[in-house]
């Protein structure tokens, strides 16, 4: 079966030239890999910075062979030569043998949690109730030669987040990562948020959070080991104006990470929440912003990128890197914690 492999680089304006000539550099040793069909680069048609390098393979065999072979390694180290910051991770077996739940995982940071994970060796199931975008996303992953299942669930039914983890155990067998993505966002000035979505937003953020734990820690507790991810937010840490139902509950999802790696920390189960900073996605930019400042998405992203430490909007490969640590051994030692992934936007 022939698979493919993309990997994701943000090149800063004015250095286009290091990925294309890191490119020709790969291209060689690739070409004298077994089972070695082709490599293209590409410049994302909507957004300039962002470059795809998308490699085609005979086998998975193939592939795995590259990776861990002198060719894999040497690539590796240029893209290292890449400057930091203007690219992905790249591909590695550092999750080979997982099994990874990402909540949310059909639409925008969810996406590129699943291939991120996926690339690097997990089988992941794509969990959502929005049923289009997550057969959709299932599909394109798929296409792209990784392995995903999509998954039907509703973060904030019980009965759901236990028929999720339960469709994924039936089918692999085990659940090693789980990642919390799954959220609603709305913004109003707090005179006029409806109680009925506050409820809506503490149901799927906070409680939604707790049930997907709750339905995943009994395949974690059988393994003695295990990685909850709660994606929290930035805003909790600067406070933002129109948000304030949003910002509690992610405020809630710092607290539960500590409340929970305690309790779960001497079953082998860490807990740790990523918090991203504002990310290009649909639902940030245009769904929810546009609601605010009609025309101004644009203005908006340049005067927040302008206090960032690092000077590009946040791309969702921007927190992958720190994704994959959090799931994999490399943080073994680590829980209870959360990592403010912003480009220095606020200082934690
Ligand atoms: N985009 C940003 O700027 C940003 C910044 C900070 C934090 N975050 C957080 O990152 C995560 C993803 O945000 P995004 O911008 O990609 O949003 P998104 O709307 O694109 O993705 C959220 C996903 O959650 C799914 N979902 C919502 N309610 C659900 C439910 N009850 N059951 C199952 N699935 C449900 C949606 O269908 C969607 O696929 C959220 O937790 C969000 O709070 C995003």
């Amino acid at each position: 079966m022939t698979v493919s492999r993309m990997y994701t680089f943000h090149v800063a304006p004015g250095r286009e030239g290091e990925i294309v000539a890191a490119y020709r550099a790969m291209m060689p040793s690739l070409r004298d890999s077994a089972g070695f069909i082709d490599m293209r680069l590409q410049r994302n048609r909507d957004e300039p910075t962002l470059w795809q390098g998308i490699s085609l393979w005979e086998s998975t065999e193939a592939l795995d062979a590259y990776a861990a072979g002198p060719a894999g390694a040497a690539n590796v180290q240029l893209m290292d030569g890449i400057p930091a910051g203007s690219r992905g991770p790249g591909v590695s077996g550092r999750l080979a043998g997982r099994v990874a739940v990402v909540t949310g995982g059909a639409n925008g940071l969810g996406v590129a949690f699943c291939r991120g994970l996926a690339q690097h060796g997990a089988r992941v199931a794509v969990a959502d109730w929005d049923d289009a975008a997550r057969e959709r996303t299932a599909a394109e992953l798929l296409e792209e030669g990784l392995e995903v299942m999509p998954v039907a669930v509703d973060v904030s039914d019980r009965g759901s987040t236990e028929a999720m983890a339960a469709a994924v155990l039936e089918r692999w067998g085990r659940i090693d990562v789980l990642v919390n993505s799954a959220a609603v966002y709305t913004a109003a000035p707090f005179e006029e948020i409806e109680e009925s979505e506050w409820d809506r937003m503490y149901a799927v953020n906070v409680k939604g959070t707790w049930l997907a734990s709750l339905a995943c820690f009994p395949a974690m507790r059988e393994l003695g080991k295990g990685k909850i991810v709660n994606i929290g937010s930035q805003t909790f840490f600067s406070g933002w104006p129109n948000y304030l139902h949003y910002v509690g509950t992610k405020g809630a999802v710092v607290g539960m990470t500590r409340a929970l790696a305690i309790e779960v920390g001497p079953l082998g189960i860490r807990v740790n929440c990523l918090c991203p900073g504002l990310s290009m996605t649909q639902k940030a930019l245009v769904d929810v912003h546009e609601s605010i400042r009609p025309g101004q998405v644009r203005e908006w992203v340049d005067e927040h990128v302008a206090e960032q430490c690092i000077r590009h909007p946040g791309y969702p490969e921007d927190l992958v890197g720190t994704l994959l640590y959090l799931s994999s051994d490399d943080s073994d030692f680590l829980t209870g914690q959360t990592i403010l992934v912003d480009g220095g936007w606020a200082k934690h």
